[in-house]
């Protein structure tokens, strides 16, 4: 489906961006998988697809910082000659009410899962403009829309992607290029598994269908919006949750 096309895919070696990049890539994209600090991580899911037949390069640099976002993009162009799909996944929490959490807290949480999109956003969008074509997905949360106790950063940043979204998209409309949110609820990754055994268990059991998604349900959404026939969705949020939000 996707052969000749790039994705660059931020956070895209664990968790939901590892299987955002697995089903581009058996889809017959190449992608490049960003990552910060988890090297091995990285290469084993490069090795896994490569095994696989796949085509994948995995690109080190923290989406926090706008000058390893400019850095990682010119690589992927430099190597690869183009850049169809971005998909800002990467995110962090840092978890603890609003009166115990420091200014830093809620900094750090901003500029990795708000900021970051912003940044690898600015470092493709020259070039998505001189082609006329584009796809970008931002990965927000359904605690963007709800709210949580102890994630008013994170849910505050994952607000924010909803609106940094429709703004692009509404930019975009006109220059070939999509961009939308997926917002998923709570999916079984090192993210969800962080949270304590019992507060968990309560999670569950506020989630229609008492059960956590998985990471490949999420990434088929984010597929879908990548398809050429998808063309006329932009600025929308997808929610792939359970029915939490109901
Ligand atoms: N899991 C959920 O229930 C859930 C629900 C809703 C939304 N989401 C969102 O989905 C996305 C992926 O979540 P996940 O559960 O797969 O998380 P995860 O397993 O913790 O993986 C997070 C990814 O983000 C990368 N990352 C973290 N800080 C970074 C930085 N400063 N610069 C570049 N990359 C950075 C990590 O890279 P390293 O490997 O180098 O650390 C890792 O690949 C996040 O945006 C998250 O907020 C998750």
């Amino acid at each position: 489906m996707f052969k000749g096309k790039v994705a660059l895919v931020t956070g895209g070696t664990r968790g939901i961006g590892a299987a955002i990049t697995t089903l581009l890539a058996t889809e017959g994209a190449h992608v490049a998988a960003g990552y910060s600090r988890g090297k091995e991580s990285a290469g084993m899911c490069q090795a896994k697809l490569a095994s696989m037949g796949a085509s994948v390069s995995v690109h080190q640099g923290r989406v926090d910082d706008p000058a390893d976002c400019a850095r990682v993009a010119q690589e992927v162009l430099d190597r690869f000659g183009r850049v169809d799909f971005l998909v800002n996944n990467a995110g962090i929490t840092m978890d603890k009410t609003v009166r115990k959490m420091t200014a830093e807290d809620w900094q750090t949480v901003l500029s990795v899962n708000l900021s970051g999109a912003f940044h690898m956003t600015k470092a493709l969008l020259e070039h998505m403009i001189e082609r006329g074509s584009g796809r970008i997905v931002n990965i927000s949360s359904v605690i963007g829309e709800t709210g949580n106790v102890g994630q008013a950063n994170y849910a505050a940043s994952k607000a924010g992607l909803f609106g940094f979204s429709k703004s692009l998209a509404l930019e975009m409309a006109q220059r070939g290029i999509t961009v939308n949110c997926v917002a998923p609820g709570f999916i079984g990754t090192e993210m969800v598994e962080a949270i304590p055994k019992a507060a968990l268990e309560k999670v569950i059991e506020k989630i229609p269908q008492r059960r956590l998604g998985r990471p490949e349900e999420v990434a088929r959404v984010v597929r879908f919006l990548l398809e050429d026939d998808s063309s006329y969705i932009t600025g929308a949020v997808y929610s792939v949750n359970g029915g939490l939000d109901m």
